[in-house]
């Protein structure tokens, strides 16, 4: 790969130790991925905490991993626009999870440094929604699968899928290996998906990402047909994608900023593959995802990814003067940020007061701090995962299924 002097004089130690480790694991990833150069990024969203994930999965060890990488990397500044992703618990919420003290007391350092060293501390999976929200051809470097299918097909933004260090790296030296969908020949689609199926809801199109993950792969979708999306649906749709296969990006003709037709979508060439998504697909999609051995739930999880503003009040003015079936709980994740607001517009008090719980900046499959033995959920992503993390028994259904098994503690299907 070619470097400029500067990135050369990063790389030989003029910044320090810890920068040129930073730059190395970028041109090492660059060189394996094929890159020619770094380029300057301008916005970041890193995993800049001490997962619960990694520490239920690992034990103490982790936690010291993950301060080794922490510690030195917040003794820099960041160079752009830096937003972090979840960790496992808003700190309001240690007690009520029960959080051991050793990872509290990692992740209160951590919090310090971070906010010293210029992290925006957002703590969401969808930062989109609480002000990180870069313009068309921005070149990002973003954690989050689900964020990084949001920031390429919604926004128009480019960002490879990074991991923890990568992230870090590039907020701190402020360079990204330039190769997949950074490049204009990388996003067109390849991929063309016919939708005959009705979508009548932000879960709908969680379907129709899930299936779709499933036959692409690696490749670029472009999605022929569809309704006009909502933030939510779009939301749904791109969390999908990234959890039933491994998609970067899709188009939706006439949505995603650079293709306002289905033919630029495909720059002007016929697809390799083609395939319909119709409504046995979608009828498909929600049962594959059942796993479910009676109708008698514990646990309603919404808010995968992260919940917006209009999400929270739609689900508020649904719960407004009723209440959940004895035994019955509901997580509805957010950031504290979108909580705050809603706290201030009473949205969260009816919430409260319906039985129901603000879960902020992380998710139960994070935190692994949920024991629930049946879950429901709207989210095709937090279904995906409940089932191996949290091991309980899952069914996926719209925003409404979920609340009216909340509200009777028995799921029916209303489709
Ligand atoms: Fe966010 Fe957790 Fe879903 S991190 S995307 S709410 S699995």
């Amino acid at each position: 790969m070619e470097l400029t002097d500067e990135q050369r004089q990063i790389m030989d130690g003029t910044s320090g130790p810890f920068l040129a480790k930073c730059m190395r694991w970028l041109v090492e990833w660059g060189d394996a991925m094929g890159a020619q150069r770094l380029v300057p990024v301008a916005n970041t969203h890193a995993l800049v905490t001490v997962p619960g994930n990694l520490v239920w999965g690992a034990g103490q060890k982790t936690i010291e991993s993950a301060m080794e990488l922490l510690r030195p990397a917040c003794q820099h500044r960041v160079c752009c626009h830096s937003t972090t992703h979840i960790t496992f618990a808003h700190e309001e919420q240690y007690d009520e999870i029960e959080m051991p003290q050793e990872q509290v007391a990692a992740q209160l350092e951590v919090m310090d440094m971070a906010h010293d060293a210029g992290f925006l501390m957002t703590y969401t999976c969808a930062p989109y929604l609480v002000g990180n929200v870069p313009l068309k051809g921005e070149i990002c470097a973003w954690t989050e699968s689900s964020a990084v299918v949001y920031a390429n097909s919604i926004l128009g933004a480019r960002t490879t899928r990074h991991g923890t260090e990568s992230a870090i790296a590039a907020a701190l030296v402020g360079f990204v290996p330039e190769f997949g969908v950074l490049l204009d020949e990388n996003r067109w689609a390849t991929l063309q998906v016919d939708v005959t199926a009705q979508l009548h809801t932000p879960t709908d199109w969680g379907a129709l990402g899930y299936f779709t993950g499933k036959v692409a792969g690696l490749e670029v979708p472009v999605f022929q047909g569809t309704p006009q999306p909502s933030q939510e649906d779009a939301k749904q749709l791109c969390a999908a994608l990234a959890t039933g296969g491994g998609v970067t990006m899709c188009h939706i003709a006439g949505v995603t900023p650079e293709a306002a037709t289905l033919e630029q979508a495909l720059d002007g060439k016929p697809p390799r593959r083609r395939v319909t998504f119709g409504e046995s697909e979608l009828r498909n999609a929600y049962s594959q995802l059942r796993t479910h051995t009676d109708d008698a739930i514990d646990t309603v999880i919404l808010g995968c990814p992260h919940a917006s503003l209009q999400e929270i009040a739609e689900i508020a003015l649904y719960l407004k003067g009723k209440h959940l079936a004895d035994g019955v709980r509901l997580w509805l994740c957010t950031a504290y940020a979108t909580r705050s607001n809603a706290e201030r517009l009473g949205y969260a008090k009816m919430i409260y007061d319906a039985g129901g719980y603000l879960f902020c900046d992380t998710c139960p499959t994070n935190s692994m701090r949920l024991k629930a033995e049946r879950i429901v959920t709207a989210g095709f992503k937090q279904a995906h995962y409940a089932r191996n993390m949290i091991e309980a028994e899952v069914i996926v259904d719209n925003v409404k299924g979920c609340l009216d098994a909340g509200l009777t503690g028995r799921w029916s299907d209303g489709r």
